[in-house]
């Protein structure tokens, strides 16, 4: 309830380790960089946003999570985006 873009880590995981997200900045589109920031999440190297390890917005100027796109696990290895 803290977080600015509230979402619980479970809500945006379909099939546990896999995490998937945009890597579009939510702030004004710049590329965040991978194991960056105090999460070892994703910081945003434009303005200074910090996401954590699942992508929410914790810090800086972005006002929400790096977005989840919609995506459908096809096989246990295999993922159909978009
Ligand atoms: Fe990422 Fe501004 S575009 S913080």
């Amino acid at each position: 309830s803290e977080l600015k873009d509230p979402q619980a880590d479970k809500d945006r995981v379909q099939k546990a380790p896999w995490l998937i997200v945009s890597g579009i900045c939510t702030h004004l589109g710049c590329v965040p960089l991978g194991h960056d920031g105090p999460y070892d999440g994703w910081k945003c190297p434009c303005h200074g946003s910090i996401y954590d390890t699942s992508g929410r917005i914790r810090s800086g100027p972005a006002p929400l999570n790096l977005a989840v796109p919609e995506y459908k696990f096809l096989t246990d290895t295999r993922v159909k985006i978009g």
